[in-house]
């Protein structure tokens, strides 16, 4: 069992939320997986151009660190995704990783992965930012687990809780990969999705030739 898990701070070993990274890396290895952790901040990562053209060809055209970032998620059989809070949102970095995935979106790609969200704040300002990583997931066609969130602002005692929560968190990350947990409200999300998006695939078949063969060999058309 494979997990990942990306840290997006551009503080790099000062960050307060790859503490709660590593924790959770450190419980998902101590419950067996096979762990590593990527720091997008550190990578050269470009804008989505709107090119489209991953819809067509299943790649994307621009060629940077993020194709290789990709490659290890897609290996993965669990993410933990990790942004501090910026101006209520994750990072531009993590952003950026977001908005180079619509073909994941398309294609569903995270379908039977799970995912954990971290993130640390200034204020209490947690869940916002937690709900915005956990939307990713679901619209990827994946599971988050949940998350942990700490204000800073709360202290050392808060940050020690927290690291300690995320260590759990990633044990039972490892523990939800293996037993296939059902989350019955992100299936019915999967579902609506599907069943809306199959008219958007149809309708942009000769184009998007990729995403329909993908739809088509899934039978979800
Ligand atoms: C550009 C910037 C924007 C921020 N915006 C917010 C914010 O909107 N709300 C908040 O509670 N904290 C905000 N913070 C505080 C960080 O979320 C907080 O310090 C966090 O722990 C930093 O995490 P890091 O050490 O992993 O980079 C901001 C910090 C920076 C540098």
């Amino acid at each position: 069992m494979k997990i990942v898990g990306i840290s997006s701070s551009p503080r790099g070993k000062n960050s307060n939320t790859l503490k709660l990274l590593d924790a959770a890396l450190d419980g998902a290895a101590k419950a067996g997986a096979e762990v590593e952790s990527i720091d997008v901040a550190k990578m050269k990562i470009k804008y989505c151009t709107a090119c489209d053209s991953c819809y067509e060809t299943g790649v994307c055209s621009i060629k940077d660190d993020y194709n290789g970032v990709l490659e290890k998620l897609l290996d993965a059989d669990g993410i933990i995704w990790s942004s501090p809070n910026y101006i209520t949102n994750v990072t531009a970095q993590l952003k950026t990783v977001f908005d180079r995935s619509p073909l994941v979106i398309h294609e569903q790609l995270f379908d039977g992965k799970y995912s954990l969200s971290l993130t640390t704040a200034g204020s209490d300002e947690l869940d916002f930012v937690l709900g915005i990583i956990d939307n990713f997931m679901v619209h990827c066609g994946g599971n988050s687990i949940g998350g942990v969130g700490c204000s800073v602002a709360r202290g050392p005692e808060a940050m020690e809780a927290a690291i300690e929560k995320s260590r759990e968190m990633g044990k039972d990350l490892a523990e939800a990969i293996k037993e296939k947990r059902q989350y019955p409200k992100q299936e019915a999300a999967h579902e609506a999705f599907r069943e809306h998006f199959k008219y958007v695939i149809l309708a942009n078949k000769a184009n998007w030739t990729h995403n329909c063969d993908h739809w088509i060999e899934k039978g979800w058309i």
